[in-house]
């Protein structure tokens, strides 16, 4: 089951003031990384018969999974947190045709009520980060990386609920594993301030995380407070010699327009939280300006229109017959 996701662009950035390459997921066919595991995991769920899927999301495996379940010829069960996921998203699934569940709850609540529908129910396939097909899927990315430019000293990645810089770690290690290459970059987690209980154990050398109840912050795509991939992300930054980096919602946002006014790449605040950990490492001495990073901004920035608006820019509202006033006016400034 494939709709030809991956092979994304690996773009040079120019202006952060260090060797920043950035693996822009966002051209994914459904915007997201998480077409590279859905293509897997249905094609999985297809060959055992299933005739139905079901995703617990904050956005972007819904739309993922509606796609590829729409393409499969199957139904899909979408659970949400209500009021909590990006427009962009929510409007995806709707499109696909999922059977949208939206819960009074957190991403956290909806993830048990997927795994015990799971449990108690065999017959719709679940396809959360926990089946093991989808981070298969999500480690091509590493694959592609090194066809481009090789191993990279470091590789940055937002966490939510921590499958991803997993997949992407055991991508590389495979790599080495069978003579290919001969080195497994520093795998970097970011998180929120809000959202960030693997980030806080990684920095603070607790081996088990503090999980957060009610996990807030901007970026809702990793608006998450009891990651069920944790041990595994933390075992990939362990083992990698990697660390982590916590940002705020300010230093989202200001990542989310830099990238977008400096660079042209339009990318979701989840994603945005790439750049905002690779400035304040930077800043911080963890990453040097020579080192060769790879940054994955994992979301498409029309993911979530909203987050697009508050950048705010230089409106106006004239007559047809004014623009030409208007437009001289402003070359004077
Ligand atoms: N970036 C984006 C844009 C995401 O949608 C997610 C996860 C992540 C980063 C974090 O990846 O969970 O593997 O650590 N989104 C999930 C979802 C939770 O439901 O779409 P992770």
């Amino acid at each position: 089951m494939s709709l030809e996701e991956g092979n994304t662009p690996l773009i040079k950035t120019s202006t952060f003031g260090g060797n920043f390459l950035a693996k822009f997921e966002g051209a994914n066919p459904t915007g997201s990384f998480k077409d590279r595991g859905m293509s897997v995991a249905v094609s999985n769920a297809s060959n055992l018969g299933y005739r139905a899927v079901m995703a617990a999301s904050t956005g972007n495996t819904a739309a993922s999974a509606a796609a590829y379940a729409a393409r499969a010829g199957m139904r899909s069960f979408i659970i949400l947190p209500k009021g909590k996921i990006a427009l962009g998203k929510l409007a995806q699934s709707v499109l696909y045709g999922a059977e949208v569940i939206e819960v009074e709850g957190n991403f956290d609540e909806g993830l048990e009520a997927v795994l015990n529908v799971h449990k108690t129910n065999g017959t719709v396939y679940p396809l959360n980060s926990f089946n093991p097909w989808r981070l298969e899927g999500q480690k091509t990315l590493a694959f592609e990386v090194v066809e481009s430019v090789g191993v990279p000293d470091t590789v940055v990645v937002p966490v939510g609920n921590a499958g991803n810089i997993y997949a992407i770690w055991k991508g590389f290690v495979e790599l080495t594993q069978v003579g290919l290459t001969e080195r497994v970059p520093r795998m970097i987690g970011v998180q929120a301030e809000g959202a960030s209980p693997i980030a806080r154990a990684v920095l603070e050398g607790r081996e088990i995380p503090e999980f957060t109840e009610s996990p807030e912050t901007i970026a809702s795509a990793i608006r998450i407070g009891k990651p069920v991939n944790w041990p595994r992300a933390m075992r990939a930054i362990r083992e990698s010699n990697g660390t982590a980096v916590v940002v705020t919602d300010e230093e989202i946002l200001l990542a989310q327009t830099e990238m977008a006014r400096r660079e042209g790449l339009g990318v979701e605040p989840a994603s945005a939280a790439t750049l905002a950990g690779y400035v304040k490492l930077l800043k911080l001495g963890v990453v040097s300006k020579e080192e060769l990073v790879v940054g994955v901004f994992t979301g498409h920035s029309l993911k979530d229109p909203d987050s697009m608006m508050r950048a705010g820019t230089r409106r106006f509202l004239v007559p047809p017959s004014e623009v030409l006033k208007l437009v001289e006016g402003e070359l004077r400034v």
